[in-house]
């Protein structure tokens, strides 16, 4: 036995010397150029037969010779390299999760001759691009270019999230202190360490629904199993979400308070009350996606952690939508064990976030031009939300909107019984607009067809041409 593999294993070290001498050799010898005999490679070798045989298969494999039956095997004249075979990752990879198709389309880059209404970020022109830009070459000159950064993140960043939840937190709360912020690469991987940490795998966490595709993507990879909760415009109602507390034993809610994505629900003072009495209530965390801090219209966000005084809520924001998507920072806030627990995973898994770009998104947020600019985003937010409403309603009313929201990005739309989301979408797209079909935000079977229109993309000038197109394909299927 013992033997047996010792042969194996010379035969195969001697097959790879004789392919990477031969491929050298080859590298150098004119194109139809002959190979010294087989008999002359196990002579020059002192190899056996087959192994020679294996390294001139291993060559024509590759592409590097060919061989002639009763010739010889001779270099290729034209040398294409064979495509990889990748067959054998089938069966190490095994089973897969299914693939988000409508929503990762978010993430699509579209050209120009489309409406684009699906993107989940912000049209470049609606950045601080020339604040951004300064930030970056600012930074690039400085150690910030050369240095790492703690795991908890940069400490004058850490201050800057805790002091902007600090002007909001009610008399009776303590503020946030800047050591309970821990600095992310963007909200997605925030989200998915909090589910690891704080749910784990083959743990429950109650969700509203619909909720972020992201989030239902990350507790699938997480292992993490879903408790949606009916919620609409109003959010979910607190004796619902009572009920599946009690049902799923979970100890954890995910929620987006602030103008929700993909609803745009905007949580009601006495909802938000209600809700943290609830988890106090059952010794649960709330995991609250605060995503669209920054992108307030007739009404800002109001961050439930700011009256949370014992840790239940763990609140995440994200800069990599309002500052750039190509700065991605963010933050986690969590206190005692939680904090402990996320601050783990985050290094075990991103080990810290690049300082340049903390630096880069700190010089933003704290330039005075940052809230010139955030005040102009948001009156342009309202010119499109508003327009994008009022061509719907004119171009293609048997599309409703369930409700014009205060703040976000997004118009979320319920198709009329009987259109199926999947071919809406795709006759939307076979009249060049994008949009994205809502099946992928519900945990489960969604209840109704919805889509979700994003007024933040580019070509606002667009917006009654393309509510036209939606009209004309939607009558085209009613017709069928
Ligand atoms: C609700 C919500 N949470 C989190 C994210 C992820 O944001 P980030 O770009 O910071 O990863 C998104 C992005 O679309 C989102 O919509």
């Amino acid at each position: 036995m013992e033997v047996a593999l010792l042969l194996s294993f010379m035969t195969y070290d001697s097959s790879s010397r004789i392919v990477a001498e031969l491929t050298q050799w080859i590298d150098s010898a004119a194109p139809g150029e002959k190979l010294p005999s087989s008999r002359s490679l196990v002579a020059r070798f002192q190899a056996s037969p087959v192994t020679v045989q294996k390294a001139l298969s291993t060559l024509a494999r590759r592409g590097l010779v060919e061989s002639r039956p009763g010739v010889g095997t001779f270099v290729r004249a034209v040398r294409s390299i064979a495509p990889p075979d990748l067959s054998w990752q089938t069966a190490a990879l095994s089973q897969r999760e299914p693939a988000f198709t409508s929503s990762m389309a978010a993430l699509q880059i579209a050209s120009n001759d489309v409406f684009a209404l699906h993107s989940g970020y912000p049209d470049p022109g609606l950045l601080p691009k020339d604040l951004v830009r300064t930030a970056l070459n600012r930074m690039a000159r400085t150690e910030n270019s050369l240095r790492r950064a703690p795991t908890a993140g940069d400490g004058d960043l850490q201050s800057w999230f805790a002091t902007e939840l600090a002007d909001g937190t009610s008399r009776h709360v303590s503020e946030p202190n800047p050591s309970d912020v821990t600095i992310i690469p963007g909200s997605q991987s925030g989200l998915a360490s909090i589910l690891r940490s704080v749910v784990g795998s083959g743990g429950s966490l109650v969700v509203e629904s619909p909720t972020y595709w992201g989030l239902i993507a990350a507790a699938r990879h997480s292992g993490v199993r879903l408790i949606p909760v009916p919620s609409g415009i109003d959010g979910p109602s607190p004796d619902v979400l009572d009920e599946a507390f009690e049902r799923s034993g979970a100890t954890a809610f995910y929620a987006q308070p602030n103008f929700a994505n993909p609803t745009g629900a905007h949580w009601s003072p006495n909802l938000r009350a209600d809700v943290l009495d609830l988890v106090r209530s059952r010794r649960a965390f709330l995991v609250e996606d605060d995503w669209a801090h920054d992108f307030g219209i007739d009404a800002v966000s109001q961050p439930l952690v700011a009256d949370d005084a014992d840790g239940h809520i763990i609140y995440i924001r994200s800069l990599t939508k309002s500052v750039s998507p190509a700065l991605r920072v963010a933050a986690v806030v969590a206190r005692g064990p939680a904090r402990e627990r996320i601050r783990t995973v985050v290094s075990a898994e991103a080990m810290y976030v690049s300082p340049i770009l903390q630096a880069a998104a700190l010089d933003v947020v704290t330039r005075p031009a940052w809230r010139t600019h955030l005040r102009s985003l948001g009156r342009q937010l309202r010119t499109r939300r508003d327009s994008l409403a009022a061509a719907l309603r004119a171009e293609a009313p048997d599309l409703r909107l369930e409700q014009v929201p205060t703040g976000g990005l997004n118009l979320w739309v319920r198709l009329p019984l009987g259109i199926d989301v999947d071919e809406f979408v795709k006759a939307a797209a076979d009249v060049n607009v994008l949009i994205t079909g809502g099946a992928d935000w519900f945990p489960a079977e969604a209840p109704a067809g919805f889509v979700r229109l994003n007024f933040a993309g580019p070509n606002p000038a667009g917006f009654t041409e393309a509510m036209r197109r939606l009209g004309e394909a939607l009558a085209q299927l009613q017709a069928r």
